[in-house]
């Protein structure tokens, strides 16, 4: 294999990214990644993460990688950030301002069902900044301060979105599809969503733990979108999008993480996650047509702020459902 191409790991103290390159010329993406799915499938459960340089892919090559190395699509029905298909199961990335970091977070960890694994493709590398961050999410579990974990372990989580006319980036029809009331309250309730109409007004509620473990290392994660969905996050990128939102106040918020009680999880711990976040994240630094495959629940993932063009595209793949047995 070593003569077509060339591997290595791009931060060897912690075995965290192959990295793969392509030694010659017009490999396709797609068909390396079908000859060598076992490969590449054993590499993110050992280094959490690959990134594939060099090989020959546009959308719909990445589309066919990401079918080659996982069939099964996810629906992103009922999912937070905003997206656009771009290509058969292939999505924009989140397109959040671009001046703002996007907070670590693993996809869909709100939800009862969530991608097993995610890939992104490079398009169209950013002018300046906009690498991908990733965390290894073990590690983050074994620094978090004894106290704080056992509080989330004990409580669990509650995750809460309100939609109004104000809603500042996504819509009920964006985030559904639809704007039928019966249809969307079903969608939900099948999926442990507990949804509120008042009026033209949808609270959305959900519990779900802040600690997994992981179906195949059996290695405890913490795993979960609680600091992305603080309101003190979100308070901060508000006043990119204008609007009243920017002013509501804590209990008002577009959405919030809850202890899974109800309680308000302090300002102090959620600042402190966010800043062990940032002392682990590891950097990505785009080339055009690089692949990043990796485990949604082994690393968590975010975004440095970006000037210019930056076209990142998603696919997420295998959903696992917390109700399956390991
Ligand atoms: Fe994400």
């Amino acid at each position: 294999m070593n003569d077509i191409i060339k591997t290595d790991i791009l931060y060897p103290e912690t075995d965290f990214l192959l990295r793969i390159e392509a030694r010659r010329e017009g490999m396709s993406a797609a068909q390396w990644a079908e000859e060598n799915k076992a490969f590449l499938k054993a590499a993110i459960l050992r280094h959490r993460g690959v990134i594939l340089r060099g090989f020959d892919c546009d959308r719909n090559g990445f589309s066919a990688t990401a079918k080659a190395l996982e069939p099964e699509s996810i629906d992103y029905r009922g999912g937070i950030g905003p997206r656009t298909l771009v290509a058969p199961e292939v999505y924009n990335s989140t397109e959040l301002p671009p001046k703002h970091s996007l907070a670590q977070h693993h996809e869909m960890a709100y939800n009862a069902y969530w991608p097993m694994q995610i890939l992104f493709f490079c398009e169209e590398p950013p002018e300046e900044g906009g690498a991908t961050t990733l965390c290894d999410a073990h590690q983050l579990y074994r620094r978090l301060p004894r106290t704080v974990l056992d509080k989330f372990l004990s409580l669990g989580l509650k995750y809460v979105r309100n939609y109004t006319q104000d809603t500042p980036y996504r819509s009920i029809q964006e985030t559904f599809g639809t704007t039928d009331k019966q249809w969307i309250t079903e969608f939900c309730r099948g999926n442990g969503v507990q949804a509120e109409w008042n009026g033209e007004r949808l609270t959305l509620t959900q519990r779900a733990p802040a600690v997994r473990e992981h179906p195949t290392t059996g290695t405890p994660i913490f795993f979960n979108t609680l600091a992305l969905w603080h309101y003190t996050y979100w308070s901060k990128l508000l006043g990119s999008f204008g609007g009243p939102m920017s002013s509501a106040a804590q209990g008002e918020a577009w959405q919030n993480s809850l202890y899974g009680d109800g309680t308000p999880i302090e300002d102090s711990v959620v600042a402190d996650i966010l800043a062990l976040y940032e002392e682990e994240e590891i950097s990505i630094e785009w080339k055009k047509s690089d692949i990043l495959y990796f485990d949604n629940m082994l690393a968590s993932h975010g975004r440095k702020p970006f000037a210019g063009r930056r076209k990142i595209l998603a696919a997420f793949r295998s959903p696992r459902h917390a109700s399956a047995k390991a």
